[in-house]
């Protein structure tokens, strides 16, 4: 039997995927505005690894978010603070492999662009050119604008993300809807249009009331992708892992599960334990042989050797 190699199951394409040499055609920040001038919906899903990428690639997802809840979903941190450049690039590159069409927006942990414009932009960077994003992701409203500019200007296009942003947890003192006040309701709006008006090609909007997010979807030129922001957002975006129960914590209000990973896994590798306690793994047709002539000419070594 011919054993394939890991390396090529990791680059095997389904006949849904174009072959390996047909040129991909990727998503873009454009095709994301047309579908927005065209009232489209834009589908977004977080992915961290290779063969969930590819998953959501075939299934026509629209924009794969390499998100630092990374660190809480995938790493066990307890938050998205201790997530590093490093291991976002890493989990970056692994995405990029997986993608034939989805745009590719990769998040930039905290202390990445907080730094002084030089090393931002330099980190940013990196995320384009080591990694494959076709976009950074970094979270901060009329804060940032100079550093969207700034990004925007040397061609790293950038996705803002204002709301309930989880890098300022403890700013924010927990993780809270934003913008429930008439006050906060403004700044938000102010934040927004800056972001936009800063170059931004996106601009996700994460846990703010649905009459905010539709007054911004409203009134800034570029998609809005929400996130706990209702249903008038250009856009929607979920944690892979909350879609399917693969979290420990129980889901937040906005998150709808489209399957029990959690209980698919479970009594999977239940039966496999017990297949093997049972020694009904592996079976004989999953087991290689030695060929008749082979096992003959053994046998004929060894005439005294008793049979297998
Ligand atoms: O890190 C992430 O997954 C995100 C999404 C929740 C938008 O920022």
């Amino acid at each position: 039997m011919k054993l394939t190699p890991l390396s090529a199951i990791a680059s095997t394409h389904t006949t849904s995927q174009p072959a390996p040499t047909t040129p991909v055609r990727r998503l873009t920040s454009d095709a994301l505005l047309q579908k927005k001038l065209a009232s489209q919906p834009i589908s977004a899903i977080t992915a961290y690894d290779f063969p969930t990428a590819r998953l959501v690639d075939e299934a026509g997802i629209d924009v794969v978010l390499v998100g630092d809840s990374l660190g809480m979903v995938v790493l066990g941190y307890e938050n998205t603070l201790p997530v590093t450049i490093d291991e976002m690039l890493h989990h970056t590159k692994a995405v990029a492999r997986a993608l034939r069409r989805a745009y590719l927006v990769a998040d930039m942990p905290f202390g990445s662009y907080h730094v002084c414009a030089r090393d931002s932009m330099r980190n940013a960077v990196r995320f384009i050119k080591e990694a494959g994003a076709q976009a950074v992701k970094i979270e901060g409203g009329v804060s940032r604008t100079k550093l969207v500019s700034r990004l925007t200007t040397a061609e790293v296009p950038v996705v803002g993300h204002i709301g309930l942003t989880p890098q300022s947890v403890h700013s924010m003192g927990g993780y809270r809807v934003q913008g429930k006040s008439a006050e906060a309701f403004d700044r938000l709006r102010t934040d927004a249009r800056a972001i936009a008006e800063a170059g931004a090609v996106a601009i996700v909007l994460e846990g703010v009331p649905r009459e905010l997010a539709a007054t911004i979807t409203a009134e800034v030129a570029i998609p809005t992708i929400g996130i706990g922001a209702g249903p008038e957002c250009d856009g929607q975006i979920l944690v892979f892992h909350d879609l399917f129960n693969l979290t420990a914590s129980p889901p937040a209000k906005f998150v709808r599960q489209y399957g029990d990973g959690a209980a698919f896994f479970a009594k999977a590798l239940a039966q496999y334990r017990d297949d093997v306690s049972a020694r009904s793994f592996p079976s004989d047709a999953e087991s290689y042989h030695l060929s008749r002539e082979v096992q003959a000419e053994l046998a004929a070594q060894r005439p005294n050797a008793r049979k297998a």
